[in-house]
């Protein structure tokens, strides 16, 4: 495991409880990001970086075929005892296979430094079944900068550069959204593509 991977392991690993407690539910996510990726969202999909796994079973709750990978098997253990339904796996986003309907990506590339941003979304792009659907959600901000996240290093990335990137993998953008900070929020967005 490459050691970039490692760090984002052990940080979500050590406060994998406290995550849970203030994340883990989607009562404690925003209706309109539900609504989102419940919109867009439909087939065989791959939760890359499910963390504890609460959007994964949203998807199931919803009859679609979803099930959640991710890097920590703190969340892995919490998401199968909570969602033993939910089909859940401990690896990396980049060894899904394919093909799939589509892929959410929820604040689960934060984290990759930004010149692996590509690689990550054309790897998205074959992995997917053609005209198959990536919504990811991620920091909105002025310009790609790091910035301290309390877990690890996470990057903001600017909604339209974001947007060109996923141009640049083979994407056509299909809805973005946008939502201020709001006290200590961090500005957000979120992109479908298809
Ligand atoms: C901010 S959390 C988001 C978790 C979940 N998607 C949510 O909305 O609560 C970022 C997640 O991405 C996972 N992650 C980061 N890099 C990953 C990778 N290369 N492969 C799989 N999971 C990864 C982390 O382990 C963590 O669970």
């Amino acid at each position: 495991m490459s050691p970039s991977f490692q760090t984002v392991r052990q940080s979500y690993a050590s406060l994998a409880a406290l995550y849970i407690d203030m994340f883990g539910a989607t009562s404690q996510v925003d209706a309109d990001d539900l609504a989102l990726i419940g919109r867009h969202l439909t087939g065989t999909v791959v939760d890359a970086g499910c963390g504890p796994g609460h959007l994964t079973a949203y998807l199931r709750s919803l009859g679609v075929s979803a099930s959640g990978i991710d890097l920590v098997p703190e969340f892995i253990a919490h998401a199968r005892a909570t969602h033993p339904d939910v089909p859940f796996h401990i690896g990396s986003m980049d060894d899904v296979e394919g093909p799939v309907d589509g892929i959410l990506s929820w604040y689960s590339l934060i984290h990759r430094p930004p010149h692996e941003l590509d690689g990550v979304l054309a790897r998205f792009r074959r992995v997917l079944k053609p005209g198959g659907t990536l919504v990811v959600g991620f920091f909105d901000g002025d310009e790609v900068v790091p910035f301290p996240h309390k877990v690890t290093t996470a990057y903001f990335w600017p909604v339209d550069e974001f947007a060109a990137r996923l141009v640049k993998a083979g994407f056509t953008e299909v809805e973005r959204q946008r939502r201020p900070t709001d006290g200590p929020r961090r500005a957000h967005a979120a992109i479908a593509a298809r």
